[in-house]
């Protein structure tokens, strides 16, 4: 099972990331596209930001205690994105993909952008 944190966008722009660890690819064959399926808690910011942009991005976290501490507190159910994003550790980047990705995480494994 894989620790990601999945970047979304919130209602007023700012990049929401959620830890998540069901996820998994869902379409590797026979399809004419990969798909990922992610389970993903109805209330969550993530849940709720990908319903209303359909835009995902999966950042695979790297093997390094302090990662794993940070995507933890990025587990935390019940802060808003801006008091979880406030002491965030991470770099975020620009996808240069499309203008509509969410930014991605420097320091993970590098990302795959998904619709949601
Ligand atoms: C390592 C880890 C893995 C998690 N995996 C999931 C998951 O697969 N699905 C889920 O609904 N919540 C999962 N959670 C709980 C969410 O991170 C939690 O609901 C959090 O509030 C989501 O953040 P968000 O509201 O910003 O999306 C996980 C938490 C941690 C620390």
């Amino acid at each position: 099972m894989p620790t990601t944190l999945i970047s979304t966008v919130s209602e007023n722009g700012q990049t929401n990331l959620g830890a998540y660890s069901l996820c998994f690819p869902y379409y590797v064959a026979g399809k004419d596209y990969y798909a990922m399926v992610l389970e993903c808690r109805n209330s969550s910011n993530t849940a709720q930001n990908i319903l209303r942009t359909k835009r995902a991005t999966i950042n695979f976290v790297t093997d390094e205690r302090k990662y794993f501490k940070e995507a933890v507190r990025l587990g935390f159910p019940g802060e808003t994105t801006a008091e979880k994003m406030k002491d965030c550790i991470f770099t975020m980047s620009e996808s240069n993909l499309d203008d509509d990705r969410p930014q991605y995480i420097e320091e993970t494994t590098k990302c795959s952008s998904a619709v949601g």
